[in-house]
Protein backbone atom coordinates (compact mmCIF):
# COMPACT_ATOMS: atom_id res chain seq x y z
CA UNK A 1 0.00 0.00 0.00
CA UNK A 2 3.05 2.30 0.58
CA UNK A 3 3.83 2.21 -2.91
CA UNK A 4 0.26 3.54 -4.22
CA UNK A 5 0.77 6.41 -1.70
CA UNK A 6 4.33 7.27 -2.68
CA UNK A 7 3.08 6.84 -6.38
CA UNK A 8 -0.01 9.24 -5.98
CA UNK A 9 2.41 11.51 -4.18
CA UNK A 10 4.52 12.39 -7.54
CA UNK A 11 3.37 14.67 -10.51
CA UNK A 12 2.93 11.36 -12.93
CA UNK A 13 0.96 9.91 -10.18
CA UNK A 14 -1.87 12.67 -10.15
CA UNK A 15 -1.73 12.39 -14.06
CA UNK A 16 -2.00 9.16 -14.19
CA UNK A 17 -4.71 9.22 -11.79
CA UNK A 18 -6.44 12.06 -13.54
CA UNK A 19 -6.47 9.86 -16.64
CA UNK A 20 -7.51 6.88 -15.47
CA UNK A 21 -10.67 7.93 -14.06
CA UNK A 22 -11.27 10.72 -16.89
CA UNK A 23 -10.97 7.88 -19.12
CA UNK A 24 -13.76 5.80 -16.42
CA UNK A 25 -15.83 9.47 -16.99
CA UNK A 26 -15.96 9.06 -20.43
CA UNK A 27 -16.77 5.93 -21.11
CA UNK A 28 -19.95 6.53 -18.90
CA UNK A 29 -20.77 9.80 -21.05
CA UNK A 30 -20.94 7.80 -23.57
CA UNK A 31 -23.42 4.86 -22.42
CA UNK A 32 -24.90 7.50 -20.50
CA UNK A 33 -25.74 9.84 -23.22
CA UNK A 34 -26.65 6.20 -25.81
CA UNK A 35 -29.40 5.29 -23.06
CA UNK A 36 -31.10 8.64 -22.48
CA UNK A 37 -31.14 9.47 -26.22
CA UNK A 38 -34.20 6.35 -25.98
CA UNK A 39 -36.39 9.39 -24.71
CA UNK A 40 -36.43 9.76 -29.14
CA UNK A 41 -37.84 6.18 -29.21
CA UNK A 42 -40.34 6.14 -26.96
CA UNK A 43 -41.71 6.10 -22.94
CA UNK A 44 -41.72 2.87 -22.65
CA UNK A 45 -38.09 2.56 -24.03
CA UNK A 46 -36.07 4.74 -21.83
CA UNK A 47 -38.10 3.45 -19.05
CA UNK A 48 -37.40 -0.08 -19.48
CA UNK A 49 -33.87 0.91 -19.84
CA UNK A 50 -33.61 2.96 -16.32
CA UNK A 51 -35.40 -0.20 -14.62
CA UNK A 52 -32.86 -2.50 -16.52
CA UNK A 53 -29.91 -0.64 -15.00
CA UNK A 54 -31.77 -0.87 -11.46
CA UNK A 55 -31.66 -4.64 -11.54
CA UNK A 56 -29.04 -5.67 -9.28
CA UNK A 57 -28.20 -3.44 -6.54
CA UNK A 58 -25.02 -4.76 -5.99
CA UNK A 59 -24.66 -3.85 -9.46
CA UNK A 60 -25.78 -0.26 -9.11
CA UNK A 61 -24.14 0.87 -5.97
CA UNK A 62 -20.74 -0.94 -7.41
CA UNK A 63 -21.18 1.78 -10.08
CA UNK A 64 -22.43 4.29 -7.90
CA UNK A 65 -19.40 4.05 -5.37
CA UNK A 66 -16.74 3.49 -8.24
CA UNK A 67 -17.71 6.92 -9.96
CA UNK A 68 -18.18 8.71 -6.79
CA UNK A 69 -14.60 7.53 -5.50
CA UNK A 70 -13.42 8.26 -9.12
CA UNK A 71 -15.02 11.89 -9.29
CA UNK A 72 -13.13 12.76 -5.51
CA UNK A 73 -9.95 11.51 -6.51
CA UNK A 74 -9.67 13.40 -10.04
CA UNK A 75 -10.80 16.71 -7.99
CA UNK A 76 -8.65 15.93 -5.77
CA UNK A 77 -5.38 15.43 -7.89
CA UNK A 78 -6.66 18.49 -10.01
CA UNK A 79 -6.14 20.76 -7.39
CA UNK A 80 -2.62 19.22 -6.15
CA UNK A 81 -1.33 19.60 -9.57
CA UNK A 82 -2.53 23.39 -9.25
CA UNK A 83 -0.57 24.37 -6.33
CA UNK A 84 1.98 22.08 -7.79
CA UNK A 85 2.16 24.15 -11.03
CA UNK A 86 1.81 27.63 -8.94
CA UNK A 87 4.42 27.30 -6.50
CA UNK A 88 6.91 25.93 -9.09
CA UNK A 89 6.38 28.97 -11.45
CA UNK A 90 9.00 31.41 -11.98
CA UNK A 91 8.57 35.28 -11.22
CA UNK A 92 10.05 36.17 -14.57
CA UNK A 93 7.58 34.49 -16.29
CA UNK A 94 6.83 35.56 -19.92
CA UNK A 95 3.68 37.19 -19.62
CA UNK A 96 2.18 36.02 -23.00
CA UNK A 97 3.72 32.62 -22.35
CA UNK A 98 2.13 32.04 -18.96
CA UNK A 99 -1.18 33.48 -21.07
CA UNK A 100 -1.27 30.89 -23.38
CA UNK A 101 0.36 28.18 -21.45
CA UNK A 102 -2.83 29.01 -18.58
CA UNK A 103 -5.87 29.74 -20.77
CA UNK A 104 -6.13 25.99 -21.11
CA UNK A 105 -5.32 24.95 -17.56
CA UNK A 106 -7.80 27.43 -16.45
CA UNK A 107 -10.38 26.35 -18.62
CA UNK A 108 -10.06 22.90 -17.57
CA UNK A 109 -10.37 23.94 -13.74
CA UNK A 110 -13.05 26.49 -13.66
CA UNK A 111 -15.31 23.90 -16.55
CA UNK A 112 -14.41 21.05 -14.07
CA UNK A 113 -15.57 23.16 -10.82
CA UNK A 114 -18.83 24.09 -13.16
CA UNK A 115 -19.58 20.13 -14.22
CA UNK A 116 -18.61 19.43 -10.24
CA UNK A 117 -22.16 21.88 -9.82
CA UNK A 118 -23.91 20.57 -12.11
CA UNK A 119 -23.66 17.03 -11.16
CA UNK A 120 -23.87 17.74 -7.64
CA UNK A 121 -27.58 19.59 -9.00
CA UNK A 122 -28.33 16.42 -11.74
CA UNK A 123 -28.21 14.05 -9.27
CA UNK A 124 -30.72 15.87 -7.16
CA UNK A 125 -32.53 16.64 -10.49
CA UNK A 126 -33.01 13.51 -11.53
CA UNK A 127 -31.79 10.69 -9.54
CA UNK A 128 -32.96 12.07 -5.70
CA UNK A 129 -35.82 14.30 -7.20
CA UNK A 130 -35.70 16.74 -4.72
CA UNK A 131 -34.65 19.42 -6.73
CA UNK A 132 -37.36 18.23 -9.39
CA UNK A 133 -41.10 19.45 -9.77
CA UNK A 134 -43.11 16.81 -9.92
CA UNK A 135 -40.22 13.67 -9.37
CA UNK A 136 -41.52 9.70 -9.93
CA UNK A 137 -39.06 6.90 -9.39
CA UNK A 138 -40.33 4.76 -12.00
CA UNK A 139 -41.23 7.11 -14.93
CA UNK A 140 -37.87 8.29 -16.21
CA UNK A 141 -39.36 9.68 -19.37
CA UNK A 142 -42.22 12.14 -17.75
CA UNK A 143 -38.89 13.15 -15.03
CA UNK A 144 -37.04 14.68 -18.15
CA UNK A 145 -39.99 16.14 -20.05
CA UNK A 146 -41.57 17.70 -16.99
CA UNK A 147 -37.82 18.33 -15.68
CA UNK A 148 -36.60 20.63 -18.86
CA UNK A 149 -40.09 22.09 -19.61
CA UNK A 150 -38.74 25.02 -17.12
CA UNK A 151 -36.54 27.22 -18.88
CA UNK A 152 -33.65 27.53 -16.48
CA UNK A 153 -33.31 24.52 -16.34
CA UNK A 154 -32.98 23.57 -19.55
CA UNK A 155 -30.12 26.91 -20.11
CA UNK A 156 -28.32 25.54 -17.21
CA UNK A 157 -27.87 22.39 -18.37
CA UNK A 158 -27.24 23.29 -21.96
CA UNK A 159 -24.23 25.85 -20.65
CA UNK A 160 -22.68 22.39 -18.80
CA UNK A 161 -23.08 20.70 -21.61
CA UNK A 162 -21.29 23.65 -23.30
CA UNK A 163 -18.16 22.64 -20.30
CA UNK A 164 -18.74 19.50 -20.76
CA UNK A 165 -17.74 19.64 -24.52
CA UNK A 166 -14.51 22.00 -23.92
CA UNK A 167 -13.49 19.50 -21.02
CA UNK A 168 -13.72 16.50 -23.08
CA UNK A 169 -11.89 17.76 -25.52
CA UNK A 170 -9.03 19.11 -23.75
CA UNK A 171 -9.25 16.00 -21.05
CA UNK A 172 -9.24 12.90 -23.38
CA UNK A 173 -6.47 14.87 -25.53
CA UNK A 174 -4.08 14.68 -22.66
CA UNK A 175 -5.11 11.24 -21.40
CA UNK A 176 -3.44 9.69 -24.15
CA UNK A 177 -0.70 11.83 -23.54
CA UNK A 178 -0.39 10.77 -20.26
CA UNK A 179 -1.14 7.07 -20.80
CA UNK A 180 1.76 7.05 -23.01
CA UNK A 181 0.02 7.62 -26.96
CA UNK A 182 1.73 10.62 -27.94
CA UNK A 183 3.58 10.18 -31.54
CA UNK A 184 3.76 12.96 -34.58
CA UNK A 185 1.74 9.61 -36.39
CA UNK A 186 -1.03 9.02 -33.78
CA UNK A 187 -1.32 12.62 -32.95
CA UNK A 188 -3.55 13.29 -35.87
CA UNK A 189 -6.38 10.71 -35.00
CA UNK A 190 -5.97 11.57 -31.22
CA UNK A 191 -6.45 14.92 -31.91
CA UNK A 192 -10.00 13.74 -34.66
CA UNK A 193 -11.12 11.05 -31.57
CA UNK A 194 -10.99 14.03 -28.71
CA UNK A 195 -12.85 16.47 -31.49
CA UNK A 196 -15.26 13.72 -32.55
CA UNK A 197 -15.90 12.79 -29.02
CA UNK A 198 -16.23 15.96 -27.16
CA UNK A 199 -18.59 17.33 -30.30
CA UNK A 200 -20.88 14.00 -30.68
CA UNK A 201 -21.36 13.08 -26.27
CA UNK A 202 -22.89 16.94 -25.27
CA UNK A 203 -24.58 17.17 -28.88
CA UNK A 204 -26.34 13.98 -27.78
CA UNK A 205 -27.77 15.61 -24.54
CA UNK A 206 -28.33 18.89 -25.49
CA UNK A 207 -30.72 17.10 -28.34
CA UNK A 208 -32.64 15.89 -25.45
CA UNK A 209 -32.86 19.20 -24.01
CA UNK A 210 -33.87 21.09 -26.93
CA UNK A 211 -35.97 17.98 -27.74
CA UNK A 212 -38.91 18.75 -24.76
CA UNK A 213 -37.91 22.65 -25.13
CA UNK A 214 -39.27 22.39 -28.99
CA UNK A 215 -41.93 19.96 -28.54
CA UNK A 216 -40.43 17.01 -30.39
CA UNK A 217 -40.48 15.15 -27.14
CA UNK A 218 -43.62 15.39 -24.86
C1 LIG B 1 -29.15 16.35 -20.95
C2 LIG B 1 -28.27 15.68 -20.24
C3 LIG B 1 -28.59 14.54 -19.33
C4 LIG B 1 -29.78 13.86 -19.15
C5 LIG B 1 -31.10 14.04 -19.85
C6 LIG B 1 -29.55 12.89 -18.11
C7 LIG B 1 -30.50 12.03 -17.59
C8 LIG B 1 -30.38 11.31 -16.44
C9 LIG B 1 -31.45 10.60 -15.78
C10 LIG B 1 -32.87 10.54 -16.28
C11 LIG B 1 -30.93 10.02 -14.67
C12 LIG B 1 -31.68 9.16 -13.64
C13 LIG B 1 -31.69 7.76 -14.14
C14 LIG B 1 -32.57 6.85 -13.36
O1 LIG B 1 -33.21 7.26 -12.40
O2 LIG B 1 -32.62 5.68 -13.74
C15 LIG B 1 -29.53 10.37 -14.61
C16 LIG B 1 -28.65 9.96 -13.63
C17 LIG B 1 -27.29 10.26 -13.63
N1 LIG B 1 -26.62 11.05 -14.53
FE1 LIG B 1 -27.41 11.98 -16.11
N2 LIG B 1 -28.23 12.96 -17.71
C18 LIG B 1 -27.62 13.97 -18.43
C19 LIG B 1 -26.30 14.37 -18.34
C20 LIG B 1 -25.37 13.81 -17.49
C21 LIG B 1 -23.97 14.12 -17.48
C22 LIG B 1 -23.29 15.09 -18.42
C23 LIG B 1 -23.41 13.38 -16.48
C24 LIG B 1 -21.99 13.31 -16.02
C25 LIG B 1 -21.08 14.22 -16.26
C26 LIG B 1 -24.45 12.62 -15.87
C27 LIG B 1 -24.29 11.77 -14.79
C28 LIG B 1 -25.30 11.08 -14.17
C29 LIG B 1 -25.11 10.26 -12.99
C30 LIG B 1 -23.79 10.02 -12.26
C31 LIG B 1 -26.36 9.75 -12.66
C32 LIG B 1 -26.71 8.87 -11.47
C33 LIG B 1 -26.88 7.47 -11.90
C34 LIG B 1 -27.39 6.66 -10.72
O3 LIG B 1 -28.59 6.71 -10.44
O4 LIG B 1 -26.59 6.04 -10.08
N3 LIG B 1 -25.62 12.88 -16.50
N4 LIG B 1 -29.22 11.15 -15.69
Amino acid sequence: MQWIRRFYASTIGKKVVMAVTGLLFTGFVVGHVSGNLLVYKSPQALNAYAAFLKGSAVVLWGVRLTLLASVALHAHAAYSLTLVSRRARPESYDQLDRQAGTWSARTMRWGGVLLLVFIVYHLLHFTVGSVHPSFSHTDVYTNVVTGFSVPAVAVFYIVAMLALAIHLHHGVWSLFQTLGINHPHTNRLRRVFATLLAGLVPLGFVAIVLGVVLGWVH
